[in-house]
């Protein structure tokens, strides 16, 4: 089978926030950089980012505070170091983003307008209106286009390639035409995001598909708090069509009240001194329980009111939220949302030291395939955050890494078996279609892999997960190879979260505690001996995790 081969000192994939940071930042050592998404420029899920970004920007926040409340945020499971790289570069990362023509909220005085979030005794969330993802794309995808970024579009990577320990290309498919691309590089930066799209509800946007921790885990790299999955407290509960959209913490922490059914300000039972800006952890199990308990509405949801607001200061802290839910019909100034937990975000991901590295040389992870950062639970504001602190640390260590090594030769034998693999999809004329198996897979995640688990749930969800990616061996793929193949990206995102799937329930299984976003039922208390980092990793097909200390 026929294939292109480019060849390119570094490779990014993903172009969301840390993508493009990592791409703009490598770009300044004047070597050839590509950077590949699987979207059209600026259609990253970052720019689905509501609420804001961390920083200590304002007196009396300092970064010394920030990385406090990111570490209690976390249950102390997060690595120590980098939280406080992170808390101390950021403010250095938003001037970045000024100098792109991000503009962000400011009062009459000038200061940045700062709100707070969970455990923010001192404000530190920095924001556009509740549209800050969007604002900060358009700056960086603005600056990438400036500075010249090669930039490739609907790219799909399938599989990285690599010789002894090191990263030497990565090949993969233009989803425009399905042709075939081979890269040969010396440096590949993985900001491929997490993988919401494995559960029934999330916040998250199609394409984050666990593609990264695949290809990361088929190379040998290893990955910690995998079974740290965050379910954002509010995510529109209907209509349907509209589940899981993300209503911003913001909402609450600006005086939005959570209400049950009977009219009752439920919080008080759980959280009475926190309420509505408990952590999130807290809040999705509170809302969970309210629920189960039959004190939800119709639509499994609890009431979240802003209609004792005015109208302008609703247009003013949250336009967004108003604007999605007017598109459905419901007027929040009048009446309340109908709101419910949403998978938000995976806490867990490759395992990077300071400079963004994994134990692949020459692979290099940031923001949320990463891991380390947010612990058990992540601070709302700090994910688009931690993606321009370590995208910029990833590309300059990968340009200072490349300038030191020769391209190797890749093997024709393993891109023809990658090939292969992918072409079997549309061979298989009888085989399973991929939405069949995604399907199975987000009820059984929802269900069984959710806000609260146990080991019962947990081995069934193994099980099926397993039957699952058996099957999906045989997905087919319904139209012909030579154009846009969308079933055929599909296969490929399928098992991308297959594989995810696994090891977010292997490493859910070892941790025997309940711990920020990890609530085994099973197992109610946190333990101090559990005060440890789950590490998973592939030989083969077989999984391997271990309890690893954290690093301090
Ligand atoms: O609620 C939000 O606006 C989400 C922010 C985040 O996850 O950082």
């Amino acid at each position: 089978m026929r294939y292109r081969t480019i060849k390119t000192e570094i490779l990014v994939i993903g172009a969301g926030g840390a993508g493009l940071r990592a791409a703009i930042e490598a770009k300044k050592s004047g070597l050839e950089i590509i950077l590949l998404g699987k979207e059209v420029l600026g259609c990253a899920h970052t720019g689905m980012a509501m609420g804001g970004m961390n920083a200590a920007m304002v007196l009396p926040a300092t970064p010394g505070f920030h990385a406090k409340i990111t570490l209690e945020g976390g249950y102390f499971i997060n690595n120590y170091k980098l939280v406080n790289i992170f808390t101390e570069e950021i403010p250095a990362r938003i001037h970045d983003l000024e100098n792109y023509g991000v503009i962000f909220d400011r009062v009459d005085s000038g200061e940045f307008y700062t709100w707070a979030g969970p455990k923010q005794k001192y404000p530190l969330n920095i924001c556009v209106g509740d549209y800050t993802g969007r604002e900060m794309m358009q700056g960086l995808v603005d600056q990438a286009r400036k500075i010249g970024i090669k930039y490739s579009d609907e790219f799909f990577i399938s599989r990285l390639l690599k010789k002894d320990n090191c990263i030497i290309g990565a090949i993969g498919i233009n989803l425009k035409t399905s042709d075939f691309v081979v890269f040969q590089t010396k440096a590949i930066i993985l900001a491929t995001g997490g993988a919401g799209r494995m559960y029934e509800v999330t916040t998250n946007a199609a394409s984050n598909t666990g593609d990264g921790y695949a290809m990361a885990l088929d190379v040998g790299a290893e990955l910690i708090d995998m079974e740290m999955v965050q379910f954002h407290p509010t995510g529109m509960a209907y209509p349907p069509s509209s589940r899981g959209v993300l209503v911003t913490e913001k909402t609450r922490s600006h005086g939005g009240i959570l209400r049950n059914q009977k009219g009752e300000r439920f919080m008080s039972k759980y959280y009475p001194i926190e309420m509505e800006v408990a952590k999130r952890d807290e809040v999705s199990r509170s809302i969970f329980q309210e629920v189960a308990a039959g004190l939800g509405t119709k639509n499994h949801a609890v009431y979240l009111h802003v209609n004792h607001w005015s109208k302008e200061k609703i247009l003013e802290i949250i336009p967004d939220v108003y604007e999605q839910y007017i598109n459905v019909g419901v007027d929040i100034s009048k009446e309340p949302m109908e709101v419910y937990p949403s998978m938000h975000h995976i806490m867990g991901g490759i395992k990077i030291n300071q400079w963004a590295q994994s134990n692949i040389q020459g692979l290099y992870a940031c923001c949320e395939v990463a891991s380390g950062i947010h612990g058990a639970n992540r601070l709302g504001g700090n994910s688009i955050a931690e993606g321009q602190v370590f995208g910029r640390r990833a590309g300059m260590d990968a340009t200072k890494y490349v300038k030191k090594i020769k391209y190797s030769t890749l093997s024709r034998e393993n891109i023809q078996k990658e090939i292969a693999r992918i072409n079997q999809y549309v061979k298989n004329t009888k085989g399973i279609p991929p939405q069949e198996i995604e399907d199975q897979l987000k009820k059984v995640m929802w269900n069984k892999v959710g806000i609260f688990r146990d080991e019962k749930r947990l081995k069934e969800a193994k099980i099926i997960v397993s039957k699952l990616l058996r099957e999906a061996k045989n997905m087919r793929a319904r139209t012909n190879i030579r154009q846009r193949n969308r079933d055929l990206q599909d296969c490929l995102e399928v098992n991308n979260m297959l594989q995810t799937a696994q090891v977010v329930i292997e490493a859910a299984l070892l941790r025997k505690e309940s711990r920020g976003a990890h609530s085994r039922t099973d197992f109610p208390e946190m333990k101090d001996e559990w005060e440890k980092n789950i590490m998973v990793k592939k030989e083969g097909e077989k999984i391997v995790t271990k309890a690893i200390p954290v690093v301090k």
